[in-house]
C-alpha cells in the first residue's frame, strides 16, 4: 500500500510537526513510512540545500534549477525506491514549493517551473498534498530566533504572493489537496490530516476514540 503524501505551505506553517505526527500514527497502524524533505533528503541534496539557503546570491533561474536538481536526486534515490517497497512517503515540500517560490515569487512562471520539476522527477506527482495555509506575518514570526534563511529573508509581499500561489494550485484541484488553516491547534490539524490519509489508504474503520489519542 504505497502512497506519496506531500506537505506544503509557507515558512513557519508547522509542516514538520504534522509530518512527524502523521508518521507516528501511521507506524502505530503498522504502515511502513519514509519521512523526508526537500531541499535535502540525500547527500547531494544536503550540499544543494546549503548552497540554496546559506550561499551567495544567485539568479532566479539558477535557484530554480538547483531546487529541481535536488528534487531529481531525491526522487530517484529516496522517494521512488520507498514507493517501490510499498511504503508511505511523507515529504516536507515538493513541486508546489518551486511553483510558488520560484514560479510566482521570483516571477519565472508557475507553469514553466512546474514543467522543469516534472521533467526532473520523471513526472512523479503526489497522491495527496496537505496545504498548511498560514498568514506569512504569523509564519515568519514563528521562525524568529532560528535565524532566517535566504528565502525567509524576502519581503512580506513576496511571501504573500507565495501564499496565494499555493492556494491557487490547491483550489484548482480539490481532489488532490487538503487545505487547512495552519493557525488552528496542531492536534486538531493532525486529526483532519489523519482522517484524509486514512481515506486515501483505504483504512476501512477509523474509530472515533482514536482521535483523542
Ligand atoms: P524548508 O526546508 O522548509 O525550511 P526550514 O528548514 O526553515 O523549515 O525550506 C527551505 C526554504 O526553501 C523555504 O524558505 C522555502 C524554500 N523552497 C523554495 O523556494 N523552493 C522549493 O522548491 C523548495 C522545496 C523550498
Amino acid at each position: 500500500m504505497s502512497a506519496f503524501i506531500v506537505f506544503e505551505g509557507g515558512d513557519g506553517a508547522g509542516k514538520s510537526t504534522q509530518v512527524g505526527l502523521l508518521a507516528q500514527w501511521l507506524r502505530e497502524q503498522n504502515v511502513q513510512v519514509e519521512e523526508t524533505r526537500q531541499p535535502g533528503g540525500t547527500r547531494l541534496g544536503a550540499s544543494i540545500r546549503d548552497l540554496l539557503l546559506h550561499g551567495d546570491s544567485m539568479t532566479a533561474r539558477a535557484e530554480a534549477l538547483l531546487y529541481a536538481a535536488d528534487r531529481a536526486q531525491h526522487v530517484a534515490e529516496v522517494v521512488r525506491p520507498a514507493l517501490d517497497a510499498n511504503k508511505v512517503v511523507l515529504c516536507d515540500r515538493y513541486i508546489d514549493s518551486s511553483a510558488a517560490y520560484q514560479g510566482f515569487g521570483r516571477g519565472l512562471g508557475v507553469k514553466e517551473v512546474r514543467k522543469i520539476s516534472l521533467w526532473a522527477t520523471d513526472r512523479l506527482e503526489p497522491n495527496l498534498t496537505v496545504l498548511l495555509d498560514i498568514d506569512p506575518g504569523v509564519g515568519l514570526e514563528r521562525q524568529q530566533g532560528r535565524g532566517l534563511d535566504r528565502l525567509e529573508q524576502e519581503s512580506l509581499t513576496f511571501h504573500e504572493g507565495v501564499r496565494q500561489a499555493f492556494l491557487t494550485l490547491a483550489e484548482a484541484d480539490p481532489a488532490s489537496y487538503l487545505i487547512l488553516n495552519a493557525d488552528e491547534d496542531a492536534r486538531l490539524l493532525h486529526q483532519r490530516i489523519r482522517e484524509r490519509a486514512a481515506q486515501l489508504l483505504g483504512f476501512s474503520c477509523v474509530h472515533s476514540e482514536e482521535w483523542t489519542r
